[in-house]
């Protein structure tokens, strides 16, 4: 099997590659390394180019052929997009437009897109299910939802796309090599790791404590990047069989709070958290948990990491290695 990842030099895509390396598929990497990391791509073949350019990636397409395309290249921080909504309207929509259109000049068959919870905005209930009401709240979402919208109106016999809507990644391969190194970091877990690490000079900030959940703080879905990378996996040889094209929620199925995530870390690290509680941030729903039930019934993917301490000893191995992320870029 050849696959073309998309954004594989990032968190999920490079974490991704090293899966499916090991379960025997010949993998490219594309990528302009603008958030990614060459060492994180290892000894897979790597093309550095931008989606914004067609003719680098129909090249890309065109230099072998290739089974499927994974896409995980996106700008993806909330706040950012508020801020700088056509930024993410041109690399996430537009630049997929370039993605799409050399897969079908290409003659590439398959498609497995990163998408997020963040499309379904506030949810009206709980656990979230492939049918709860798509009502993004902010321009990232919305940028994955356009193209769920675009990819279901250009699949045809011969395009056949998987949407993977995956809640809060997190963790690192088992032997701590390669793990979320974001630049500009606003995920809970590794912001938790680095206030230990020390690289975080002020302590951690929890938006609110009077939601109304268990201890007041807000609940999430944390799921482990090998249990997204197998589940690309499966969806891989779903499509490769002949599977009609699909969208998927992606998680863990529970919901574990800020402090509940806290105090997991203090266990697993040994260290206390130095914490401070800040206002609540806007559009922060208090609940957000997957339903995965589809995927375990369609795919037959279920959660290897199911508790957050198992999640947090990976993304610790991975911190506490490697302080400052990745030695080059
Ligand atoms: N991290 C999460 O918790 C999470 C949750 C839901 C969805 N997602 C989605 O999953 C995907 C991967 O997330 P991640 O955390 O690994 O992100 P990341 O920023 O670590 O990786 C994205 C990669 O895409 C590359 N890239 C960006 N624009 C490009 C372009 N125009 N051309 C070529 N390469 C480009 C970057 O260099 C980077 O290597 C994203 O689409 C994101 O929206 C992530």
């Amino acid at each position: 099997m050849e696959i073309l990842i998309v954004g594989g030099a990032g968190y999920i895509g490079s974490v991704t590659n090293y899966f499916l390396e090991k379960q025997g598929c010949k993998t490219t990497v594309f990528d302009n390394l603008s958030l990614g990391y060459k060492q994180a791509v290892g000894k897979t073949p790597l093309i550095v180019g931008d989606l914004e350019n067609f003719h680098e990636i129909k090249n890309a397409l065109s230099s072998k052929r290739f089974d499927a395309v994974m896409h995980f290249s996106a700008f993806s921080l909330v706040g950012e997009s508020v801020n700088n909504p056509l930024k993410y309207y041109k690399n996430n929509v537009a630049n997929t437009l370039n993605l799409i259109k050399a897969m079908i000049e290409t003659e590439t068959k398959n498609f497995i897109f990163s998408s997020t919870a963040a499309v379904f905005g506030n949810p009206t209930e709980i656990p979230i299910t492939e049918n709860h009401p798509i009502n993004p709240i902010n321009p990232y979402g919305w940028s994955k939802s356009f193209v769920e919208q675009i990819l279901s109106d250009t699949f045809k016999e011969n395009f056949k796309f998987v949407c993977l809507r995956y809640f809060n990644a997190c963790g690192s391969t088992a032997d701590g090599k390669i793990g979320e190194a974001h630049a500009n970091e606003t995920h809970l877990i590794p912001l938790i790791l680095k206030t230990l690490l020390n690289q975080n000079a002020k302590p951690l900030k929890v938006f609110g404590n009077d939601y109304e959940t268990q201890d007041g703080t807000c609940v999430r879905d944390y799921v482990h990047v090998l249990d997204l990378a197998e589940a690309h996996f499966l969806a891989l040889e779903y499509l490769l069989k002949g599977g009609e094209s699909e969208i998927f929620n992606l998680g863990n199925g529970k919901g574990f709070s800020v402090f509940e995530i806290i105090k997991a870390a203090e266990k697993v690290t040994g260290k206390k958290v130095p914490l401070e509680i800040a206002e609540r941030r806007k559009g922060d729903p208090p609940v957000l948990i997957a339903s995965s039930d589809k995927i375990t019934k369609k795919l037959g993917w279920e959660p290897k990491f199911k508790t957050p301490e198992s999640i947090i000893e990976t993304a610790w191995k991975w911190h506490s290695e490697n302080p400052n992320g990745y030695k080059e870029n």
